[in-house]
């Protein structure tokens, strides 16, 4: 079986009480934080930076902390993500000018590198730089908001991605991003993904162990 991850999005949290929302989703089973970063320029909204992701790891937070940057360039978030306790750090190929640059920037700061695509970038458009990365995340929503209906077609761009994977004979996690929920998480596993998002899923729910175990209960099928 594969060693399926669960990442809830701190965007669904309560950024009020961000600390003990992260506690709780950790105590209920979550396996990383998916900490989404939005500049209201590549993404038309804005969320938080690398003081709060500091924050976190003061707070006491060890799990690892997965940064999605959804900003616009990204180098310089970069650095100061990695100088944050970020554990992967994954960026949209749109969004930086030379994106091999990109990702050399996140491994020699120590951090796992990651390319994110939305769901109309097609897989072969990343083919070339796959081997370098150790997380393949795609988007099942348009970026910028959580909360969003799953895109049924992108269950076909998973089929599609972890062929283009296991070709490679690298060890790169399969993420899926947006809409997941235990309707689809079982097909998205199926499909060949690893690594799930989950805001609205997980924060959503009074009861986050239960939320986190009807996810884990699909994947257990
Ligand atoms: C959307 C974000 C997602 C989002 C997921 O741009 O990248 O991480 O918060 O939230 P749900 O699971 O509610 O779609
Ligand atoms: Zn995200």
């Amino acid at each position: 079986m594969a060693d399926y991850c669960i990442a809830p999005s701190i965007l669904a949290a309560d950024f009020a009480r961000l600390g003990e929302e992260v506690d709780a989703v950790l105590a209920a089973g979550a396996d990383m934080v998916h900490f989404d970063v939005m500049d209201n320029h590549y993404v038309p909204n804005l969320t938080v930076g690398p003081m709060v992701a500091k924050a976190l790891r003061k707070h006491g937070v060890t799990a690892p902390i997965d940064v999605h940057l959804m900003v616009e360039p990204v180098d310089d978030m970069i650095s100061m993500f990695a100088e944050a306790g970020a554990s992967y750090i994954t960026f949209h190929p749109e969004a930086s000018r030379h994106v091999d640059r990109s990702i050399q920037l996140i491994k020699n700061a120590g951090v796992k590198a990651g390319l994110v695509l939305n769901p109309a970038t097609e897989i072969d458009s990343i083919k070339t730089i796959l081997p370098q990365l150790d997380m393949l995340l795609l988007m099942s929503v348009n970026p910028g908001f959580g909360g969003q209906k799953f895109i049924p077609y992108v269950l076909d761009k998973v089929k599609q991605a972890r062929a283009a994977i296991d070709a490679t004979g690298c060890d790169i996690r399969l993420q899926v991003d947006g809409g997941v929920t235990a309707d689809n998480i079982r097909a998205l596993a199926e499909a060949g993904a690893d690594t799930f998002v989950a805001g609205s899923a997980i924060f959503g729910k009074d009861d986050y162990q239960a939320a986190i175990g009807a996810l884990r209960e699909e994947l257990a099928k």
